[in-house]
């Protein structure tokens, strides 16, 4: 490293301690402000999956982010302090780069505190999630402009060694903003699933960036664990209260917090392609749900898996539709998945059909049977540890036979 060990370090030593700091001020904040919640708010739900129906407080994601960007706001001058006394090489690209990502990061966090309060349509929270990706886009632009894709070695021969992707890259780091923010709150419903997941997603970037901390690209990775580890603290506390038994919800602003903070380290960070194997399990579980995403079939309001108070254990939960409705998309689909054996699919004589939910925690259930709801999440979880096993595999051992690493 050109800089020398001891300048480099300072704000990330900094960054740790705001960030544990930050874990504790989480910590402290999310019984007191879930009650002001519940009191003198209608941010409350019921946890569908208990017998007491009990009232939850709502939203508490807002907590998280709040303090994740308080702690951002005063890390913003550290890693420049070594330009105070002479600020002519100041790297003002790595200011714009940061100031940016905190931007996004705040908006999300405004539009998903938004849709908790006011429900927003799906058309509505679409656009409000593609315009986010604009400061990040503009920044990659001026900073970088890196489009070119290198192509794997079989496919060499038809595409030649290298691709120029230009706007198409560009289409496709918003797409990924996009993908990043809803994928998380589709892939919910169960006590601790939200946080989890984003919790195993974010250690895995972290060890990425800390393996790629030695190579060509580190100042980028450094950027990243700017990000990542305060979102790691305040989400841990988040994690202690929202795991069974939930005593609080996250709500849609911390699944939008979690996704785009996500997407603004892989795309600031110059890791989008790796930083989309770390999310497999919330791609299986968007293909999945396409179906029902874009009505070919019934989307009820909550896909979540069914409480069976006898048992106390979950079932698949179901939507119930005529035959007659399914256009033919919707029946090619269905037709292809009834012939996959993934759907759980049972039509009576007068045509009213019965199938479970398509979601990946529906499907699980279908796989084992029922399944008590921490056991449910605690598999979920290991799933996603597991596919981020996966992902190092195929972006280092695997990535040496189609590429020259
Ligand atoms: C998304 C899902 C929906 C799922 C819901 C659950 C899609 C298209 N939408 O909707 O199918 O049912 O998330 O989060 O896939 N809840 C529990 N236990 C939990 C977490 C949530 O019972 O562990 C219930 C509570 O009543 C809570 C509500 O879900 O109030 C929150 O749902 P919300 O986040 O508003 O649903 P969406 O994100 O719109
Ligand atoms: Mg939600």
């Amino acid at each position: 490293r050109a800089d020398g060990e001891t300048q480099v370090d300072f704000p990330l030593f900094v960054n740790l301690f705001l960030s544990v700091c930050g874990y504790f001020i989480t910590v402290r904040l999310i019984p007191r402000v879930g009650e002001v919640f519940l009191q003198k708010t209608n941010l409350w739900g019921v946890d569908m999956n208990k017998k007491n129906g009990r009232k939850i407080p709502e939203a508490l994601g807002v907590v998280s982010g709040f303090v994740f960007l308080f702690i951002m706001f005063l890390f913003i001058p550290i890693p420049f302090t070594k330009y105070i006394s002479d600020n002519s090489n100041f790297p003002h690209h790595e200011l714009v780069e940061l100031l940016a990502a905190l931007l996004s990061i705040c908006w999300v966090v405004i539009l998903g505190f938004v849709d908790d309060v006011c429900d927003l349509k799906w058309r509505h929270k679409l656009l409000l999630t593609t315009v986010v990706s604009l400061p990040l886009l503009m920044v990659y632009y001026v900073n970088c402009n890196a489009t070119l894709i290198i192509i794997p070695k079989p496919l060499r021969p038809w595409l030649g060694l290298s691709v120029e992707l230009s706007l198409f890259y560009y289409m496709y780091m918003a797409m990924l903003a996009v993908f990043c923010t809803n994928a998380i709150n589709i892939l919910a419903g169960i006590n601790g699933l939200e946080v989890g997941q984003s919790l195993v997603i974010a250690v895995s970037i972290i060890i990425f960036n800390w393996i790629e901390l030695s190579g060509n690209l580190w100042k980028a990775h450094q950027f990243s664990l700017y990000l990542m580890i305060p979102y790691v603290t305040t989400s841990v506390a988040l994690f202690q209260y929202n795991w069974y038994p939930s005593r609080v919800f996250v709500g849609d602003t911390f699944c939008y917090f979690s996704g785009m903070t996500f997407a603004v380290v892989g795309i600031i960070g110059h890791f989008s392609k790796t930083l989309l194997l770390f999310f497999i399990p919330q791609i299986i579980n968007f293909l999945y749900s396409i179906p029902q995403l874009f009505h070919f079939v019934a989307c009820p309001r909550h896909r979540l898996p069914k409480f069976n108070p006898i048992r106390e254990k979950l079932d698949p939960s179901v939507t119930t539709f005529h035959k007659s409705e399914l256009n033919i998309i919707g029946r090619l689909i269905m037709g292809l998945f009834r012939g996959m054996k993934i759907v759980r699919w049972n039509e009576d004589n007068d045509g009213v059909v019965t199938c479970n939910n398509l979601t990946l925690i529906n499907f699980i259930l279908i796989m084992i049977g029922p399944t008590e709801e921490h056991k449910l999440t605690k598999i979920l979880l290991y799933i996603q540890a597991a596919c981020s096993l996966l992902a190092f595999f195929i972006r280092y051992p695997l990535a040496s036979i189609f590429y020259d690493v």
